[in-house]
């Protein structure tokens, strides 16, 4: 049966396309947020990411709005807009009935926003194109319309017209929500069943999970099972954001909102697994639920060898609250004690590295990123190494495979000969290539995660002066020639600064990063010798030379997205210099590889 007074829905939209101003507004316009209220944005909750101006959790609030003498409960359902986060923002998705597709007038869609409305179109969502921004004098309506209705397939004649910032159009726009979504189904009294969108720490009441529920009633006291791990829990609290966290008698069928067990850690409740009754052997769990795998591992190290503690309990906290980073402890001959953390993808990396630094006091080096190969050794035996520094001597080891991903890239065709070249160079294999209007241009290519991991995304944007953007999804394994390269500091071998490449790009690397080295190495009372070798081989060297004055000038390209509010934003003031025997190497050096061309 139908629910007919709920909506759920979520917003797709490419970053500063007006997102979270719209959120405020629609929460503004059915009276959850006053004006004392409109600076904080309430979808991002933490700090940093607020400062990012990114989303990294799923969201959710509830907004309550009366329309045509019925009150409808509307439920906006946030979703990450990044990359690294495609398995999450696929279970926001799953507990909708809608989604509004957010284009900026004076932008047009872009290629990240695609990659989520077909998961949304996948999903059997309601999509209704909203077209931003409208109050600005260069604000191409018609131009934006035709381009929703090429690039994405969908009927952009109806698209509602609005500013976020005026609130223009946004009354027609709550209408349209209501009499477009289409309510939810489920039955309220049949055992119950929900899915788990985003769960995370709470100091207060401990692991709260937001939920979608399909089936059934939850309600306090009621007995649960989390069928990924089939542990038993009791409900503690249930009710919904409005925007402040709001207790209920119940959650019913279709409904969405907060769940609150005496569940202890977030990895216990995991977002896609299927809350059901405990009294509910039967159960089926509701599709699509993954355990999700960290693609990308780096080093973490503290500057202070005496902060290791420290950094264990801050790693401690920091994964009660995201369950995806993963962490062993990790000894280097140069760094020493530290951890090999997993992430989903760079970016996540990066907010995690930068939690550490500011939300935990802590100096910390991170390594390169690196991914995970499967090795097959020459006695037969078959390993999986995620860092450089553990790869065998080449001699030992019969093949390696690395991890492929698939590339979705648009841009304007004036770059196509630029891009299309630097996928070669990244040893990509081109799958596709789609004209989706006359001058926007889709490059499908199957590529090394590893080859995209080292600044390909700078690389992207830079050579494309900010207009290209990328989205990929997992592939498959495949063998490559691939092969270790490593660096040396006077004489001795930093395993830290260890990288893995292709046989063919491998003395072209070598030299590069010789290159980048020596401008990140301050200049020390004695001369330093850098060099990088493949086996004993040294295949480059570059000397920095005693004491004279460093400029460090870096540049990146013109970059007209998140990377740059990301590199905006970046570290300030961290020591972050570690003493490799007698040489003092800054983070800095240890990035150097993803810096190279
Ligand atoms: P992320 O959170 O970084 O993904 O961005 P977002 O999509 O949430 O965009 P956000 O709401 O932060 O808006 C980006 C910029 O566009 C901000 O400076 C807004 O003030 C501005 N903006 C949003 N909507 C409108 C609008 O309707 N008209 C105008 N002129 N500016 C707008």
């Amino acid at each position: 049966p139908e629910r007919p007074t709920i909506r759920s829905f979520c917003i797709i939209a490419h970053i500063d396309h007006g997102k979270s101003t719209l959120a405020d507004r629609l929460m503004e316009a059915t009276g959850l947020l006053t004006e004392r209220d409109k600076t904080a944005q309430y979808l991002d909750r933490m700090d940093i990411e607020r400062e990012r101006g990114i989303t990294i959790k799923a969201q959710a609030v509830r907004m309550s709005y009366k329309y045509d003498g019925v009150t409808y409960a509307l439920n906006l359902i946030d979703t990450p807009g990044h990359v690294d986060f495609g398995y999450e923002v696929s279970r926001s998705l799953a507990a909708c009935e809608g989604a509004l597709l957010v284009v900026d007038a004076t932008q047009g869609v872009e290629a990240q926003t695609l990659a989520n409305v077909y998961m949304a179109l996948d999903a059997n969502l309601e999509i209704i194109p909203v077209i931003n921004k409208i109050d600005l004098p260069s604000a191409d309506v018609e131009g934006v319309k035709k381009q929703i209705e090429e690039a994405v397939g969908l009927d952009a004649s109806d698209a509602l017209l609005v500013s976020a910032k005026t609130g223009l159009g946004v009354p027609d726009l709550l209408e349209a929500i209501i009499l477009r979504i289409p309510a939810p189904h489920g039955d309220v009294e049949r055992p119950v069943k929900a899915l788990i969108i985003d769960s995370w720490w709470d100091s207060y009441k401990g692991v709260i999970s937001m939920v979608r529920v399909f089936s059934g009633r939850l309600r306090a006291g009621d007995k649960i099972r989390m069928m990924a791990t089939g542990k038993h829990y009791d409900v503690i609290d249930v009710g919904a954001y409005a925007p402040e966290i709001t207790s209920m008698p119940e959650l019913s069928a279709g409904e969405v909102g907060y769940l609150v067990a005496n569940v202890k850690e977030v990895v216990d409740s995991k977002v896609g697994d299927t809350v059901a009754a405990a009294d509910d052997p039967g159960a089926e769990p509701l599709p699509g639920f993954k355990v999700v795998q960290p693609m990308v591992f780096a080093g973490v190290f503290p500057t202070d060898n005496a902060d290791y503690s420290e950094l264990r309990d801050a790693l401690a906290k920091l994964t009660l609250n995201d369950a995806s980073v993963t962490w062993e402890p990790e000894t280097s001959v140069a760094l020493g004690f530290g951890f090999r953390l997993g992430f989903l993808g760079l970016l996540h990396m990066e907010i995690i590295q930068e939690r550490l630094e500011r939300e935990y006091d802590l100096d910390i080096i991170t390594t390169a990123p690196s991914v995970k190969y499967r090795v097959y050794l020459k006695d037969g035996t078959e390993t999986v190494i995620d860092n450089p520094a553990k790869m065998p001597d080449i001699g030992d080891y019969e093949a390696i495979e690395e991890p492929m991903i698939i590339a979705r890239i648009q841009l304007p065709e004036e770059y196509l000969g630029a891009i299309i070249k630097l996928c070669q160079d990244r040893r990509g294999i081109q799958l596709d290539i789609k004209y989706q209007t006359s001058k926007r241009v889709q490059l499908t290519y199957e590529m090394p995660l590893a080859e995209v991991v080292f600044g390909f995304y700078d690389q992207l944007k830079s050579l494309s002066r900010g207009y290209a953007s990328l989205d990929y999804e997992q592939g498959e394994y495949r063998r490559a020639e691939l092969v270790r390269v490593d660096l040396l500091v006077n004489g001795e071998r930093v395993d830290a600064l260890s990288l893995i490449s292709h046989r063919d790009n491998a003395y072209n690397r070598g030299r590069d990063l010789c290159i980048k080295m020596k401008d990140e190495i301050p200049q020390q009372q004695f001369e330093v010798a850098i060099q990088a070798a493949i086996g004993s081989r040294v295949i480059a060297r570059t000397t920095v030379k005693a004491l004279r004055k460093n400029v460090l000038a870096k540049c990146y390209g013109g970059d007209i997205s998140r990377k740059r509010k990301l590199l905006e934003k970046q570290k300030r003031g961290k020591r972050r210099l570690k003493a490799v025997g007698n040489v003092e190497i800054p983070q800095g050096a240890f990035h150097a590889i993803l810096k190279l061309d």
